[in-house]
């Protein structure tokens, strides 16, 4: 039978998890370790679901329509891009302020899909860097001044950032793992992703362990982290020390719903993705590679033994080639414990 989609928009989820058999073999894993590969979803990464979310569920409230709205949203990672995907695939104005460094592929495919690029004064964005994330706000509001009818998408705090993983990435997860998965590995971003994740995955088992990958602090000042683009995790951001939450924590991410902070250093991130691309056939990009890792580091433990852990992949290494993330360099990795 035939099968002809209407739009893009139908395309978002259903993302494979694959089992990195060959990978549990040739580093001797005691876990089991299958990876959710978000890259397959239409414009590239997870962001697709929050993007298409966010346009629907303020499209149902009748909020927002094609005739009038602009969307509008202040980011440099993939959520633009998907916004920009599907800003355009529904007929949306979608109008993005930029934070520093973004990387050329970004700005390529920004301009692909013809997103507005709005001009953010420096000391908007500088107070981003300084004030955390509740600065944001202002850079929204000062981005929305001008347009007739703004919609901020508001990644930071929209609850349907998180609705939408907890109405598709945890139920997908849930079913293709036949409820067996024990472990659930994620990064924090805007934290819809592991906060919708891990709501739906506790609540239809409370045991399973849900660990946060973090970029590790000593990390800022390593030479090849230093001049890449989101201090090079691509949009993963340490939230929490020993003394609680930081101002990188936003509004969306869930401390509740955490068991487990995991820190991951830029080495091993690297090697992570070297040994995907190696042993599987499989590329992925500098979060996904640190959720890897810690995945990675949980399978070599005794008390894993045969346990299922799924880290989430948000997206493929392809998004960074300007950065050279699939360059070997001994002298880095030789460090690494895997
Ligand atoms: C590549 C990548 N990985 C991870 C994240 C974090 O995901 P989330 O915003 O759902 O926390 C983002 C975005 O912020 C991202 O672009």
């Amino acid at each position: 039978m035939g099968k002809i989609y209407n739009s893009i928009t139908e395309l978002v989820g259903h993302t494979p998890i694959v089992e990195f058999k060959r990978l549990e073999e040739k580093l001797g894993l005691k876990g089991r370790i299958a990876g959710k590969l978000e890259y397959f979803n239409p414009a590239g990464s997870h962001k697709d679901r929050m993007a298409l979310e966010i346009i629907e569920a303020a499209e149902r409230r009748g909020e927002i329509s094609p005739d009038k709205t602009t969307l509008v949203e202040f980011t440099s990672g993939n959520t633009g891009i998907a916004m920009a995907a599907f800003a355009a695939a529904k007929g949306y104005r979608f109008k993005i302020g930029l934070q520093n460094g973004v990387s050329v592929e970004r700005l390529k495919l920004l301009e692909a899909y013809q997103a507005e690029i709005a001009n953010v004064p420096d000391e908007l964005i500088a107070g981003v860097f300084e004030k955390g994330i509740a600065a944001f706000a202002d850079v929204l509001d000062y981005m929305s001044k001008d347009v007739d009818h703004p919609f901020a998408t508001r990644q930071l705090d929209n609850k349907d950032n998180i609705n939408a993983h907890y109405k598709h990435t945890g139920p997908e997860i849930w079913e293709d793992t036949d409820g067996k998965i024990d472990i659930f590995v994620g990064g924090v971003g805007t934290g819809g992703s592991t906060h919708g994740v891990s709501k739906f995955l506790k609540e239809k088992n409370p045991a399973i362990k849900v660990v946060i990958t973090q970029p590790d602090p000593k990390d800022v000042e390593n030479p090849i982290v230093k001049g890449v683009e989101d201090g090079g995790f691509h949009g993963i951001h340490q939230v929490h020390t020993d003394e609680g939450l930081t101002p990188m924590a936003p509004t969306n991410f869930s401390d509740e719903l955490t068991d487990e902070y995991n820190f991951i250093t830029y080495a091993e991130t690297l090697r992570a993705i070297h040994l995907l691309a190696k042993y599987e056939g499989i590329f992925v990009g500098a979060s996904a590679g640190a959720s890897l890792a810690v995945a990675i580091k949980l399978a070599q433990k005794e008390e894993n033994k045969g346990k299922l852990i799924v880290p989430l992949l948000p997206d493929n290494g392809e998004r960074y080639l300007s950065e050279d993330l699939q360059k070997i360099r001994p002298e880095v990795e030789e460090s690494v414990g895997f």
